[in-house]
């Protein structure tokens, strides 16, 4: 049968194709039956494709075909991939997505559309790319109480931040090598802010914590302001700078989640994880610690997690899986970053800042101040206790008066 339609032939969509007619013999194995993908779904042309004579351009043509079984949304962003995959789901198809995008905006709605029609909406590939994270939380953690989740969820950003950590490479000429290799999003703000790796810990979230926690209640900055001298004072104190998504359980039935940049110790694996690979720590109270490591991006990573969910489909045809979570409306659910307690690295720059010391220390108590070859006279750099972030930014402020705070990374 040909029961399967690829919406979207981009980088993710031709991997699908491709990895999927490579191994469709075993493929079929697995499912047992014949399976084959029909409809190739994009409004550009492909002149002398491989696969050329399943390219349409209108996707009524899936949606009137009852022979579809699966749908593999791999468009991104909201739109048209919200209304194409509603529709699909309504008509009966089930939906795979690589799209976090549209997972993390509207996946408690999604997923309920799914289970009312029978069919599935799945989305292993949203997060981590071919690392397994989805079903494990889903499945395999389900005995658990999820105390915490955190990950590098961004391989361009780690890319980039590999490339200045080992290169000293600059951060414009390690993100034009992460486009070219195909990592970075067609806009790559979404990488580099930390949108990105937002909307895959809000998918992390809302899976283990069973409500939707939504992108734009998550505190989210990116790499863009991190120097090689920021890069240079973590080295020297035994830290990696690493972008991490964190989502944890608190009091009151309440989470924090944040994404930012975090000094990461050197004795913790996340800080071992270079270039596009991506790693996942989750907790459980009965596990312990688990780490998911793998290619966080890329053509045929991604796509092996996308066949493996049109696999899943195939093979259970008339069963919705249970993938769930409540839709959420409470604001005060993600409680304020800034209520949180971290350690705080710290660089500043005033002239003759050896002399800033002793106030410093009586501002902050016991810290630790780092150092860098070559650090210039008029810039320090220090570490603070682990304290609310409210109060480390009352005492910045006051700090402000005698030196300009160059950069404010949390530690991990
Ligand atoms: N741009 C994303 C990344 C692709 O770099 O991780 C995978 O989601």
């Amino acid at each position: 049968m040909k029961n399967v339609a690829v919406i979207g032939y981009g980088v993710v969509g031709s991997g699908t194709v491709e990895l999927f007619e490579k191994n469709r013999e075993s493929i079929n194995q697995k499912v047992g039956r014949d399976c084959d993908i029909k409809y190739i779904v994009d409004l550009r042309d492909f002149p002398g494709d491989p696969f050329e004579d399943r390219m349409v351009k209108d996707f009524n043509v899936v949606l009137e075909d009852s022979e579809i079984e699966v749908v593999a949304e791999v468009i991104g962003g909201i739109e048209p991939a919200f209304t194409f995959t509603k529709k699909a789901l309504e008509s009966g198809k089930s939906v795979v997505t690589s799209n976090k995008a549209l997972v993390a905006a509207k996946g408690a709605e999604l997923l309920k559309i799914a289970h009312e029609h029978n069919v599935n909406y799945l989305f292993e590939a949203s997060v981590g790319g071919g690392i397994p994270i989805i079903r494990p939380i889903n499945k395999c953690l389900a005995g658990n109480t999820i105390e915490q989740i955190s990950g590098i969820l961004n391989g361009t950003t780690n890319f980039i931040l590999t490339k200045m950590i080992r290169e000293q490479m600059d951060f414009d000429a390690a993100l034009k090598m992460a486009q070219e290799l195909g990592y970075a999003e067609a806009d790559p703000t979404a990488d580099v802010e930390g949108e990105d790796a937002c909307r895959k810990i809000c998918i992390l979230g809302s899976l283990a914590y069973g409500k939707h926690i939504y992108p734009e209640d998550v505190h989210c900055s990116g790499i863009t302001r991190i120097t090689l001298d920021d890069v240079a004072y973590a080295e020297n104190a035994g830290y990696a700078i690493k972008l991490i998504g964190s989502v944890k359980a608190v009091e009151d039935g309440k989470v924090t989640a944040i994404v930012c940049p975090r000094l990461v110790s050197k004795s913790n694996l996340l800080a071992t994880v270079d270039g596009v690979y991506n790693a996942i720590s989750v907790t459980g109270d009965g596990v312990g610690d688990v780490l998911f490591y793998g290619q966080g991006a890329g053509k045929l990573p991604t796509a092996s997690a996308v066949v493996g969910d049109i696999i899943d489909c195939l093979k259970h045809p008339d069963r919705s899986i249970m993938i769930s979570w409540e839709d959420n409306t409470d604001k005060s659910y993600v409680v304020k970053y800034k209520t949180v307690e971290n350690a705080m690295y710290v660089r500043i720059q005033a002239d003759n800042a050896d002399q800033l010391k002793p106030a410093i220390s009586e501002m902050f108590g016991k810290l630790t101040y780092i150092e860098r070859a070559g650090r210039p006279d008029n810039e320090l750099a220090f570490i603070t206790p682990t304290m609310v972030e409210n109060v480390i930014d009352e005492k910045l402020a006051e700090l402000s008066h005698s030196a300009e705070i160059k950069s404010k990374i949390r530690l991990l």
